[in-house]
């Protein structure tokens, strides 16, 4: 495909020009793609809003090479530096206090008094951050309330070719967004991902529990219905309906071509990698409904039940 740029010196250097001329590429992240933008600039976030057909109201996580990069936009916190020191870079999202003097765009953080921050690990979008002298709005690559994509292939298989250029970093090495956790007054996690609530409560040393569902949009991500694949989909399912494609765990389950397995030897991080293509396979192939058994409620567990809830709702 032509509009699939491999890792190389010259490409990130192509990638710089564009993201310094305020338009928007496609990027690779150990979770998933993102459509990556100027954080500094109205003109480029407003592009990426258009794009994801995202509603306005719905904030953007800002990406950042290092703690100094940060240090100008967010309040910086004896919690944060705790969870920084132990998981970033990696796929955990903080909602931090931020900086009057700021210059992230508006736009970016829907005019909030935080901003939610991340130090994506992946290495190419790592050598990216780290040759800017501004942070990268980054929202996952898909439509408004569509499946996140996990390779070049999948934003090509949401966006066509209205994205000019996609920086390729193969798959996508966890498969699902990062967890996000709200240190600006409640700590609270957000988003399940990854890093486990189990995970933080050890390094804060305290027990930090998910926000519970309220009817106040804390983070507009929440909404109910969200990584859908657009065809009606149960979860929890014993048994199969006529002509469904089956999503199982485990090997106890035959192979057949109704059936998808997320993984045969029951590993949960392989689970986790594979739900989102399994979803968008299951659509291209032209299924009309999807039937989900009981996937274990543990770890990662926990953002996969999250994800498939909400892709079913
Ligand atoms: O793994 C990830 O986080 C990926 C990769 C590309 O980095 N990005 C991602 O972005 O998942 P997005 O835009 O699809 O999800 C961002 C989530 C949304 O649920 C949004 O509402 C929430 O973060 N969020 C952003 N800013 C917020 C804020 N100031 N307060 C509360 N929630 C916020
Ligand atoms: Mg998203």
């Amino acid at each position: 495909m032509k509009n699939i740029y491999k890792n190389s010196t010259q490409n990130l250097n192509k990638a710089k020009k564009i993201l310094i001329k305020n338009n928007v590429i496609a990027v690779p992240t150990e979770t998933v793609y993102g459509l990556a933008g100027n954080a500094y600039s109205n003109s480029s976030v407003k592009k990426i809003y258009k794009i994801k057909k995202r509603p306005i109201k719905n904030p953007l996580i800002i990406h950042y090479y290092n703690l100094k990069s940060l240090k100008k936009d967010a309040f910086i916190k004896d919690e944060f530096l705790k969870l920084y020191k132990k998981f970033s870079p990696g796929p955990l999202t903080y909602i931090l206090k931020k900086k009057k003097n700021s210059k992230i765009s508006f736009f970016a953080n829907s005019n909030l008094k935080t901003i939610a921050v991340r130090f994506p690990k992946n290495k190419i979008i790592r050598k990216l951050l780290k040759n800017l002298n501004f942070p990268l709005a980054i929202p996952s690559a898909n439509l408004s309330s569509a499946v996140s994509p996990v390779s070049s292939e999948d934003v090509i298989d949401e966006f066509g070719s209205k994205i000019k250029f996609i920086l390729d970093g193969g798959n996508s090495r966890i498969g699902l967004e990062s967890t996000v956790i709200n240190l600006s007054n409640k700590i609270q996690i957000l988003r399940p991902g990854a890093i486990s609530n189990k995970d933080i409560s050890k390094v804060l040393k305290k027990k930090v529990s998910f926000l519970k569902n309220s009817n106040k949009l804390i983070s507009p991500g929440l909404l109910k219905r969200h990584y859908s694949p657009g065809i009606p989909i149960r979860l929890n399912c014993k048994k199969m309906e006529d002509k469904a494609a089956l999503i199982v765990f485990g090997k106890k389950y035959k192979n057949n071509k109704y059936t998808f397995n997320l993984s045969k030897s029951g590993d949960m991080k392989e689970a986790a990698r594979n739900l989102y293509k399994t979803l968008r396979k299951i659509k291209n192939l032209g299924f009309k409904k999807i039937n989900v058994v009981k996937i274990p409620n543990n770890k990662i567990g926990i953002a996969i039940n999250d994800r498939l809830k909400k892709a079913a709702y």
